[in-house]
């Protein structure tokens, strides 16, 4: 492929062979996979389709789609806003420059929380409030709305979905809605978790995905940090800025047998242990690790 536009009437095989060169010679972190996913979406088919039907023609209109979304992808754009869609713990979730695209670690955080309301589910007939902070697209509220759907409509879960941003918090909507989980989950635009008490009970389980990118970082603009939201990355000098700010909200606004649980970045455990030391009154931390063996959980409870 050119740089100007694919040869019309080629197959999908070829299509995806001149587009991961093209992406190659831009230096594209993944070349082939990219071609194959951007080809598949002007075809409106998946990879495995695609693989089988290598010989399968591009028509015309296919091929001008594909020219337009490969430069796009050459001058760095997600791949994920491309084709305005991401697949993420089993659901496939709209994307776009309105919120960051959900990431494969933030589905750690969905099993933990899964796990603890599930527990609590069992041990009592009490109604549990679980508190997405920093809800973006609404990944993790759509997974936990969909895994608890009964729980919610039979008032067990009271589930809330905050985040600063209005753009977020309408992307959210619309993923929920998709889902048809729309009606069983609360969305706010809260600062962190202002919002409890004036318009919720104090959360048992906070689930946060906060920015916890180091500033530089989100500065030196690398692979998808350069397109999505300043606001849903960048934490600050050492990354923990927003962290440390909701670990001071908690001793007033978790309940009093509450758990958080906040997805940290490479490298950041010690601080956010440091900085649950400072709160006032007796807390427990601890941490878990992720598949690539990386500290990626910090659990934050009162000590009773
Ligand atoms: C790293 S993104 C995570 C989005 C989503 N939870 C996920 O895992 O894909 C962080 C989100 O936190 C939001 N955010 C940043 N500062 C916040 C604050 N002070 N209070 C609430 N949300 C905040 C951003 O707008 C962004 O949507």
């Amino acid at each position: 492929m050119t740089a100007e536009a694919p040869v019309v009437g080629v197959s999908a095989g070829a299509a995806v062979h001149a587009a991961a060169e093209r992406l190659r010679a831009a230096k594209s972190p993944s070349p082939r996979l990219d071609a194959e996913l951007l080809v598949g979406h002007v075809l409106d088919r998946d990879r495995a389709w695609l693989l089988a039907h290598e010989d399968a023609p591009l028509a015309a209109d296919a091929a001008s789609r594909l020219a337009g979304l490969v430069e796009r992808r050459a001058a760095g754009e997600p791949v994920a806003y491309l084709r305005g869609f991401k697949e993420w713990y089993g659901l496939t979730l709209r994307t776009d420059r309105r919120a960051l695209i959900p990431r494969p670690e933030t589905e750690l955080l969905v099993d933990v929380a899964v796990a603890e309301t599930t527990r609590r589910l069992a041990a009592d007939d009490r109604l549990i409030t679980v508190w997405d902070v920093g809800t973006g697209s609404g990944a993790v509220a759509v997974a936990l709305a969909r895994r608890f759907r009964t729980a919610l409509a039979l008032g067990r879960i009271h589930l809330v979905a905050s985040d600063v941003s209005p753009d977020a918090l309408e992307l959210a909507a619309e993923n929920l809605a998709s889902y048809g989980v729309d009606r069983l989950v609360a969305l706010q635009v809260s600062d962190l978790l202002d919002s409890v008490g004036a318009e919720a009970a104090p959360p048992d389980i906070v689930v946060a995905n906060l920015p916890y990118v180091p500033q530089r970082d989100v500065d030196a603009g690398a692979g998808s940090l350069a397109w999505e939201p300043r606001a849903a990355l960048d934490g600050g000098p050492d990354g923990l800025d927003i962290v440390r700010r909701l670990l001071t909200r908690l001793p007033d606004r978790l309940a009093a047998d509450g758990l958080a649980y906040l997805e940290i970045g490479v490298g950041q455990a010690a601080a956010v242990e440091a900085a649950v030391g400072l709160l006032p009154g007796s807390w427990s931390c601890s941490i878990t690790t992720d598949l690539a063996g990386h500290e990626r959980i910090v659990t934050v409870s009162r000590i009773p």
